[in-house]
């Protein structure tokens, strides 16, 4: 099994955010695939490892706005539910060699920890995660969710590579996290709409294969008409191709009062083609728009 999944190169190269997208992921071929292609398929799409790329300054638009999401909606009484397609493995090494390889950590949250003040929500995540495993781990989105979220709270987590699931599993059983080995989306339309019917659905692909534009839109169509009064937030890159303009487009003619939010940054390296990340946000809260305004001033004051 870990034969299967080792990454025939450099997974930082090959990875859909900011690198390559496999050359195998024609949309054209995949309705074709044999049995033994399908293999090679499946590995590629799960060469993916966000540890490279933990805290980057992606990961501080989408877990500070996550963070402050879910703060706002535990201020009301009554549970609710979290659920991830793309959940990673919850928690994050920054001093591992892959986070220093890249480096995207030191220029992101090591250098942006102070935009945000200790009592937000985001701050808050960080610190706990930080007390209880060390100064060098910084929470990802499951963690996030799981100290800020209420014992009475639901959590339901999806994550297909064998090893982020195992650790994911590990990371997120103090919260009571239901974690699935399952594909993300496939599952989100199977369990939404959720008991307790409140809450926020979270869409957080790595982009490596190039239908992951086409079919979120459609996914994402399936579960808001099952779903109408969850909130469903999709991260996405922006690529120095702009790939996600089709899929955002597609996403706005289907939900037109949906809010778009997009930061800018430079590079992480020279050649790498992330410039910047965004949000789309499907029922946000009301009074998010003056904390999103606070992140965008933040975001360009990066040189
Ligand atoms: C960008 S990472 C998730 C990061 C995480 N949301 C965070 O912010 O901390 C994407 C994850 O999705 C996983 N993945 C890829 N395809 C998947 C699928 N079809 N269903 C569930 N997980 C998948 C990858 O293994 C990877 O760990």
């Amino acid at each position: 099994m870990d034969g299967l999944l080792r990454p025939v190169v450099d997974c930082d190269a090959r990875r859909g955010r900011g690198g390559l997208i496999a050359k195998n992921a024609n949309p054209a071929r995949k309705v074709t695939l044999s049995a033994r292609v399908n293999s090679v398929y499946t590995r590629q799409m799960l060469s993916y490892q966000h540890l490279y790329h933990a805290g980057n300054l992606a990961d501080v638009q989408k877990h500070s706005v996550l963070a402050w999401t879910l703060d706002y909606l535990i201020q009301k009484d009554k549970p609710l539910t979290y659920m991830e397609t793309h959940a990673g493995r919850g928690l994050y090494d920054l001093s591992a060699a892959e986070a220093i390889k890249t480096g995207e950590a030191e220029k992101g949250i090591e250098t942006c920890a102070n935009w945000f003040a200790p009592s937000h929500p985001y701050s808050r995540a960080i610190a706990k995660t930080k007390a209880e495993r060390g100064q060098s781990a910084y929470p990802g989105s499951p963690l996030i969710a799981g100290h800020t979220l209420r014992e009475t709270d639901t959590i339901h987590l999806c994550e297909l590579h064998p090893q982020e699931h195992a650790a994911l599993d590990y990371a997120t059983s103090p919260f009571g996290a239901h974690v699935y080995a399952e594909d993300g989306l496939a599952k989100a339309v199977s369990i939404l709409p959720p008991t307790p019917r409140r809450g926020l659905l979270l869409i957080d692909p790595s982009y490596e294969v190039k239908t992951d534009y086409e079919t979120i839109p459609r996914v994402i169509g399936q579960i808001a008409r099952k779903w109408n009064v969850g909130l469903i937030y999709l991260w996405y890159p922006i690529l120095t191709d702009a790939p996600h303009r089709l899929m955002l487009n597609s996403l706005r003619q289907d939900h037109p009062d949906a809010l778009v939010h997009e930061v800018r940054f430079p590079p992480a390296r020279e050649g790498h083609r992330m410039i910047g990340s965004g949000l789309f946000m499907i029922n946000p809260p009301f009074g998010i728009e003056g904390e999103l305004k606070r992140l965008t001033q933040r975001f360009s004051s990066l040189k």
